[in-house]
C-alpha cells in the first residue's frame, strides 16, 4: 500500500485552475514589474502562536521567490530554533551576530550582523537558542515592545521586503514583530483545530495596533498544508474564508514531501525543486502579495 505521506500531491496544486479552494475565481497574477531602486522595506511578520504551522517554510519560500523577482529580501529569524536560518544553510553555533546580540546592544551594529544567502537577493540576520533568553531579559528595558523596530530602521533602506520568522508564541518577542511590522501574514494549517487560537491573534493584533503601532494590518491568511484530495482540508478553508473573508489569500499552499526534504538540502524549494509545483505556488503567494499591495 502507498504511504499517505509519500504521495506527492505538488502536481495538483490549483495555480491553473480558474476557481481557488473555496470557488472564488482565481485572479491573474501578473509578473512583477522590475524595480528601479531598493527600499524602503515593507515589513512583514510572519505569526501564528501554533507551532508547526508553516512559518518558517513560508517565510524562507517566500523570500526566494520575492528574490527571484528581483526584490531585495531580508530574513530577520525571530525564533531560538533557528530554523529559517538552519533552512538556509546559515551555521547557528558560535555565531558572535545574531538578532539577539542586536536586541541586546545598545549601539547594535546591524550590518555586522546580516549574513548573505545563497539566494542571490536574499540576506538573513540569524538566530540561535541565545535567543530564548531575550524574552526575559528584555522585560526591564524602557520601550521594551520597540526594541526590534529600532533595529530594523538601520537597514529597511536597503531592502524591498523584510520578513520576520516569529516563533510559536505571542510574547514579547512577537510583540516586538508585530510592533515593527507594517503587516501580518498569518499562515494556518488546514486541519480541524486550525481556527483555534486565531481569535487571540487577531486580538493580540489589534492590541498592538491599538497602543504600539496604529499601521499594523493583517495581510492576509495563507493556508498551508493543504489536501485537494481530502473534503476535510477544503472544509477546513472554507470555514477560514466565513471567518475572515477575503483575508483568505487565493494562493494556497499543498501538502507535499518536497518541503521537508528541501529543509534537510537547506534550499528554498524554489533552487531544490524549481519547476516544483510547491515552487510556484510561492512564487504565484508572492505575486498575489505584490498585486495586493502587501510586498514591493
Ligand atoms: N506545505 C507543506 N507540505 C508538507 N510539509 C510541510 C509544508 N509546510 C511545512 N511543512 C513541514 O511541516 C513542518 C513544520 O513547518 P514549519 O517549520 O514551516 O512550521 P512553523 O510554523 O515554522 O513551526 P514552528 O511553530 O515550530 O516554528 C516542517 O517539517 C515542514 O517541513
Ligand atoms: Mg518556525
Amino acid at each position: 500500500m502507498t504511504n499517505p505521506d509519500e504521495l506527492d500531491l505538488g502536481d495538483s496544486l490549483p495555480t491553473s485552475s480558474s476557481v481557488d479552494a473555496v470557488g472564488r475565481p482565481m485572479p491573474v497574477f501578473p509578473a512583477p514589474r522590475p524595480l528601479n531602486g531598493h527600499g524602503p522595506a515593507r515589513i512583514i511578520a510572519m505569526c501564528n502562536q501554533k507551532g508547526g504551522v508553516g512559518k518558517t517554510t513560508t517565510t524562507i519560500n517566500l523570500a526566494a521567490a520575492l528574490a527571484e523577482y528581483g526584490r531585495k529580501v531580508l530574513i530577520v529569524d525571530f525564533d531560538p530554533q533557528g530554523a529559517a536560518s538552519v533552512g538556509l544553510g546559515v551555521p547557528v553555533h558560535d555565531l558572535d551576530n545574531t538578532i539577539y546580540t542586536l536586541l541586546m546592544a545598545a549601539r547594535p551594529d546591524v550590518h555586522g550582523a546580516v549574513q548573505h544567502t545563497r539566494v542571490p537577493g536574499l540576506d538573513i540576520i540569524p538566530a540561535n537558542i541565545d535567543l530564548s533568553a531575550a524574552e526575559v531579559q528584555l522585560v526591564g528595558e524602557v520601550a521594551r515592545e520597540s526594541v526590534l523596530a529600532r533595529i530594523l530602521r538601520d537597514v529597511a533602506g536597503e531592502y524591498d521586503v523584510i520578513l520576520i520568522d516569529c516563533q510559536p508564541s505571542l510574547g514579547l518577542l512577537t510583540v516586538n514583530a508585530l510592533t515593527a511590522a507594517h503587516g501580518v501574514l498569518i499562515p494556518l494549517e488546514c486541519e480541524f483545530f486550525a481556527l483555534r487560537g486565531v481569535a487571540l491573534l487577531v486580538e493580540t493584533i489589534e492590541k498592538v495596533s491599538d497602543r504600539l503601532n496604529p499601521r499594523l494590518k493583517i495581510d492576509g491568511i495563507v493556508a498551508t498544508m493543504y489536501d485537494p484530495r481530502t473534503l476535510h482540508a477544503r472544509e477546513v478553508v472554507e470555514r477560514v474564508y466565513e471567518a475572515f473573508g477575503d483575508n483568505l489569500l487565493h494562493t494556497v499552499i499543498n501538502r507535499t514531501v518536497k518541503f521537508p526534504d528541501a529543509s534537510v538540502a537547506a534550499e528554498p524549494i524554489t533552487s531544490y525543486a524549481p519547476n516544483h509545483a510547491g515552487a510556484q505556488a510561492y512564487r504565484q503567494l508572492a505575486r498575489e502579495l505584490i498585486a495586493r499591495g502587501d510586498a514591493a
